[in-house]
C-alpha cells in the first residue's frame, strides 16, 4: 500500500510517499527561511509559503519516486495539533487531491507520526512491543508505553518548556543562531560537561514528567553573571562551548532518571524509541544507550536524521498501521485542521 503524505503543522513544508509504513519511496522537505529575525515562527508568514511550496513539494516527491497521484492507494496528512493555519494547507491539500483522484483521506496526529518514525527503514518485526517513546522536540517533550504500532499510553508530560525549546533558547541566550539544537550539541563537544553543575528538575519521587524552566533559568544567570563579569556579551568560546556541554550534560541525565524510573513501572520493556527533533543529539543517544545496554534494553532512533525531525515519512508510515487496524479511518471526504489535537 503507497501512501501519499503531507506534514505543513510548523514551518517545513514535507511530502513524502511511504509503501506499507516501513518503506520510504521519497521524502522531501522544504524549509522555510529563517523565522528567527522575528523571533519566533510568525503563523502568518508561514502559511504563505505553505500556500507557495505545497505544489513544488509534491512534484519534487512524486518525480523523485517516479509515480504519479494515480499510483497512490490513501493520502495522510497531519490534522494537528501545530499551527492552525500552516495545518490547514496540508489539510486543504489532501482533501482537495483525495476528492479531485478519488483517493481515501487519513489524517494523522503529529506527535502519533513521531511515534511511528522507528520502523521507517526498518522491518515491522524489528520493532518489540510494549516499549517505551520518549519524543522530545521544541513542541514537546512525553513518554508513552508503546503497546502496539496503534496503542500508546501516555505516561508524562513536560510542565512547562519542551527540551528543544530549552536548547533554542539556551543558543538564543549565547547569541548564537537557531535551531539551537545542533549549534548547541557541535559546540558542547569541545566544552566541559562538569563545568557548570545545572540543576536536574525530577519533579516527585515517582513522577514520569519533566521540566525544564528551572534548568534554562539556571543557565541564564550564569550567562548574567558572565556578562557583568566580562563588561559585555562578548563571551569567549571556551565559556559558551562549557555552557553548552553542563547544559546537554544536564538534559541528558533529565532523560535518564526518567527511563530508569518508568522501567522500575515497566520492567518487561523491550526497547527505548527515542524520537523528535532532539533525538537527532548523538551525545544524548549514546549516553541513553550505553546506559541500557548492559540491561538488555536496545535504544531504537529513527534510521535516518530527517525522520527525528519533523518529515512526512512518519505521517506515512503512521497512516498505514491506523488504516489496517480501521480501515474506516479513510472514509473522511474532508480534513478539517485542528491546532489543538490529542492523541485520543
Ligand atoms: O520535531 P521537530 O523538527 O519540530 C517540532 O515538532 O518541534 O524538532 C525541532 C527541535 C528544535 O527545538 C531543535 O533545536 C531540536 O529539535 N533539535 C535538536 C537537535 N537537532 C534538532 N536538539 C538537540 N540536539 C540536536 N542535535
Ligand atoms: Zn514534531
Amino acid at each position: 500500500m503507497k501512501i501519499l503524505a503531507f506534514e505543513t503543522s510548523c514551518d517545513d513544508t514535507a511530502v513524502a510517499i511511504v509503501e506499507d509504513g516501513v518503506n520510504v519511496l521519497a521524502s522531501v522537505r522544504n524549509t522555510q527561511p529563517d523565522h528567527s529575525q522575528w523571533g519566533g515562527v510568525v503563523p502568518e508568514i508561514a502559511a504563505r509559503l505553505h500556500s507557495e511550496n505545497w505544489r513544488k513539494t509534491l512534484e519534487q516527491c512524486l518525480d523523485s519516486a517516479s509515480l504519479t497521484i494515480e499510483d497512490i492507494d490513501a493520502i495522510a496528512v497531519t490534522q494537528g495539533p501545530g499551527l492552525q493555519t500552516s495545518l490547514l494547507t496540508g489539510t486543504t491539500a489532501a482533501s482537495f487531491l483525495g476528492l479531485l483522484f478519488h483517493k481515501p483521506i487519513i489524517p494523522v496526529q503529529h506527535i502519533f507520526g513521531h511515534i511511528t518514525s522507528t520502523v521507517l527503514g526498518r522491518n515491522v518485526s524489528d520493532i518489540q512491543f510494549p516499549s517505551i517513546t520518549l519524543t522530545v522536540s521544541g513542541g514537546h517533550t512525553s513518554m508513552f508505553l508503546y503497546k502496539s504500532f496503534t496503542e500508546v499510553e501516555n505516561l508524562g508530560n513536560t510542565l512547562d518548556d519542551a527540551a528543544g525549546e530549552a536548547f533554542d533558547k539556551v543558543a538564543k541566550m549565547l547569541g548564537l543562531g537557531y535551531p539551537g539544537g545542533p549549534i548547541v550539541s557541535k559546540l558542547a563537544e569541545k566544552g566541559d560537561r562538569a563545568a557548570y553543575k545545572f540543576p536536574r528538575i525530577f519533579l516527585g519521587k515517582t513522577s514520569l514528567d519533566f521540566s525544564f524552566s528551572g534548568l534554562k533559568a539556571a543557565v541564564y544567570r550564569v550567562i548574567e553573571d558572565e556578562k557583568i563579569n566580562i563588561g559585555s556579551d562578548d563571551f569567549s568560546d571556551k565559556f559558551i562551548e562549557n555552557v553548552c556541554a553542563s547544559f546537554e550534560e544536564a538534559v541528558a541525565d533529565i532523560f535518564l532518571k526518567k527511563l530508569q524510573r518508568v522501567l522500575e513501572f515497566h520492567p518487561d520493556i523491550k526497547q527505548i524509541h527515542f524520537v523528535g527533533g532532539v533525538s537527532a543529539n548523538t551525545y544524548i543517544r549514546e549516553k541513553i544507550r550505553g546506559f541500557f545496554k548492559p540491561h538488555g534494553i536496545e535504544l531504537l532512533v529513527p534510521t535516518d536524521f530527517s525522520y527525528c525531525t519533523d518529515n512526512a515519512a512518519m505521517i506515512g508510515s503512521a497512516a498505514y498501521f491506523l488504516a489496517q487496524k480501521s480501515p474506516c479511518i479513510a472514509e473522511a471526504q474532508y480534513i478539517d485542521a485542528k491546532a489543538r489535537l490529542p492523541l485520543h
